[in-house]
């Protein structure tokens, strides 16, 4: 299929729980390491994928909040590839204009991370290309009860009324403050689950399980879960188009 800039159909932001890298791995016969070495060389992929879309935001799940519960040294390899790809693609992320943002938190994170994170937003914060968002040391209750705790902190001091908390006021004080909330949300290696990830910026997202497992994934698997996408009826609690919806 042919999809451009132009094509009205592309979802703005497009956020992908990267899964499967160990399945891949394991149906070869190889350590999961290097399924996830092939999953950095999709990821690669998918960044051009989108650019060449048209997707001005691309959210990827890194590492969760949940992902220390594996064994130390998968947790090693996982920063050794997250280290590797920063000073790898960052010159270049930067001269095709993409902005980098990372949404978690730097708590359990070596300085040497926090800073290579902190340098790649830096360089890159007046980019106006792709916003490629970073997921890493990421987890959605940890972000809306951190979120909970600054609104409470507020009451507490008398600046802020109970009764005059917003939904905005909330979106305000999550890591994604300033980033539209995505219209796609694509899980890969058939797995059917949020898994913590971006659980109040997803309430009407469209939700595409994609069966690839994400070492497989790129150019051809994105425009299939688009596909889908695209026949989907967004009605965001309203009526469709076809019923005289507004939206
Ligand atoms: C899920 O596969 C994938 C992850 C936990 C990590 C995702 C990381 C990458 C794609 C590479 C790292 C890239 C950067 C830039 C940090 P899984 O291991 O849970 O697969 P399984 O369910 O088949 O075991």
């Amino acid at each position: 299929m042919s999809m451009n800039d132009q094509s009205p159909c592309v979802p703005t932001h497009v956020a992908i729980i990267m899964d499967g890298n160990g399945r891949w791995a394991s149906q070869r016969g190889l350590p999961r390491f290097e399924g996830h070495r092939r999953g950095v060389e999709s990821l690669r992929r998918t960044i051009t994928a989108a650019e060449a879309l048209g997707i001005r935001y691309l959210t990827v799940f890194s590492f969760s909040s949940e992902n220390w519960r594996r064994p130390m040294p998968e947790i090693a390899e996982l920063m050794g590839l997250l280290r590797r790809f920063i000073r790898n693609d960052l010159a270049d992320l930067h001269a095709r204009n993409v902005r980098i943002r990372v949404i978690g938190v730097d708590d359990g994170l070596s300085p040497d991370i926090i800073a290579l994170l902190d340098d790649a937003e830096k360089l890159t914060a007046s980019n106006t290309g792709l916003t490629f968002v970073v997921a890493f040391n990421y987890g959605s209750r940890r972000e809306m009860t951190d979120a909970v705790r600054s609104l409470a902190e507020e009451v507490a001091s008398g600046r802020l009324k109970p009764s005059d908390i917003t939904e905005e006021m909330f979106a305000a004080r999550l890591d994604t403050v300033g980033i539209p909330d995505p219209d796609l949300v694509i899980r890969t290696s058939g797995e059917q689950r949020l898994s913590n990830f971006l659980l109040w910026q997803a309430s009407y997202s469209e939700l595409v399980f994609s069966p690839v497992l994400w070492p497989d994934f790129g150019h051809e698997a994105l425009v299939a879960a688009i596909d889908e996408y695209r026949q989907r009826d967004r009605r965001f609690g309203g009526l469709s188009a076809a019923m005289g919806g507004s939206r």
